[in-house]
């Protein structure tokens, strides 16, 4: 108690002294960029001078944005404030902070492609990196939201955003914006259910001024998840959406599975072999014009159910329930969307069901009922 008491204290006497102390939610120092260089450290738009860009360090062809600028006949627009930087060829953006040794935090960050090109991000906090592909557009605008995590292995992280792209305009490249930074903390069970973080509501850091949600891109290029105890297995990302800007089943996160059979999430449990277990969940959709015919479906090993949920894009959701006797020690337990669908007020962005509120209990367990 007394510990918990001192430690609020020195939290809040170190809320005002500027990143001296490991904060643990909110954007980077300078994270949107509105911050930028003197005339004299810029050539046109391009940063010259490493540390041009106040809180940041640079290297390579870095160009400051503004929103509203042109490139050929597109206007670029900046998600947050007026300011963002652009990553050319091999070009890099660096800053240190103070973190708690041992903890996993989650990076998020607005990216957008610019060019027709591939364009791909390697995002690192030594020694963890991941290499993450911005070709799939899910936002009708350009932007997306990418989130990041890695565990903390000193009591300094150095964030660095690399492009590590070889254009033939060195101009190309992802336009980035909103850096913030989220603590995570690693979901407890409880006796009312089997599933850690089983209502999403632990996960990274969401802006509270963007409405297209967070990307949790799938494991292979993250090897920590930014939404303790789950995994993003296939190919694609899911969407992480809040109840500020979407309407969620319960509390105030929740997945949408934005990529048809592409994208999954999925968690492993202990299980007891021949016992009984009832997995209850809510599909819905999130007010998001995703509308139409669609089905998720649940696997708890080898056992599975479509739920069919027909969207009118308004937001709502029913409850659907998948038993199963358990043949072995671990079971995992998996949710997929069997169909793209793209969102009906512009055509261009996917979007699919929503899942959330799950719980897996044991039947017949005295103790666990
Ligand atoms: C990503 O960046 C890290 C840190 O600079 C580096 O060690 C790693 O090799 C890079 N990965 C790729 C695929 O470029
Ligand atoms: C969100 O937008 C409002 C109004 O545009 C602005 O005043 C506020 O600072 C923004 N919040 C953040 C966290 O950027």
């Amino acid at each position: 108690m007394g510990r918990i008491a001192f430690l609020s204290v020195l939290l809040l006497s170190c809320a005002t002294s500027n990143n001296a102390f490991p904060f643990t939610d909110g954007l980077l120092p300078n994270g949107n960029f509105e911050l930028g260089p003197r005339p004299a450290d810029m050539k046109g738009t391009v940063v010259v001078g490493r540390y041009a860009i106040p809180k940041w360090e640079i290297s390579g062809f870095v160009e400051y944005i503004k929103s509203g600028q042109k490139q050929g006949d597109m206007l670029l627009v900046v998600p947050e404030g007026a300011f963002a930087v652009r990553l050319g060829n091999e070009a890099s953006i660096k800053q240190s902070m103070k973190v708690v040794k041992g903890l996993y935090y989650s990076l998020t960050f607005s990216a957008a492609r610019t060019c027709a090109q591939e364009e791909r991000l390697n995002v690192s906090v030594a020694p963890d990196w991941g290499v993450l592909p911005m070709q799939t557009l899910y936002s009708s605008n350009g932007w997306d939201s990418y989130a990041w995590a890695f565990q903390a292995e000193r009591d300094v992280a150095e964030i660095l955003i690399h492009n590590p792209g070889r254009e033939e305009d060195p101009a190309c490249g992802p336009l980035i914006d909103s850096i913030a930074i989220r603590a995570l903390y690693p979901p407890r069970l409880t006796n009312k259910n089997i599933l850690k973080n089983p209502d999403f509501e632990e996960g990274p850091y969401v802006f509270p001024n963007t409405s297209w949600g967070v990307l949790i891109p799938p494991n292979i290029e993250d090897d920590h998840s930014p939404l303790p105890g789950w995994m993003v297995e296939s190919l694609k990302a899911v969407k992480y959406i809040d109840s500020v800007h979407f309407s969620v089943p319960q509390g105030k996160r929740a997945v949408e599975l934005v990529a048809g059979k592409e994208s999954a999430i999925a968690q492993v449990v202990r299980t007891i072999p021949g016992k009984t277990y009832i997995l209850s969940f809510a599909v819905g959709d999130a007010s998001n014009s995703c509308e139409g015919s669609m089905i998720v479906e649940a696997f708890a090993g080898k056992d599975t159910v479509k739920v069919p949920y027909e969207s009118k894009g308004k937001g709502g959701y029913k409850r659907a329930v998948l038993k199963f006797v358990a043949v072995t020690p671990r079971t995992r337990i998996m949710f997929l969307s069997t169909f793209y669908t793209m969102r009906s007020d512009d055509f261009s962005s996917l979007c699919g069901p929503v899942v959330d509120d799950l719980k897996l209990l044991s039947v017949r367990n005295p103790r666990r009922m």
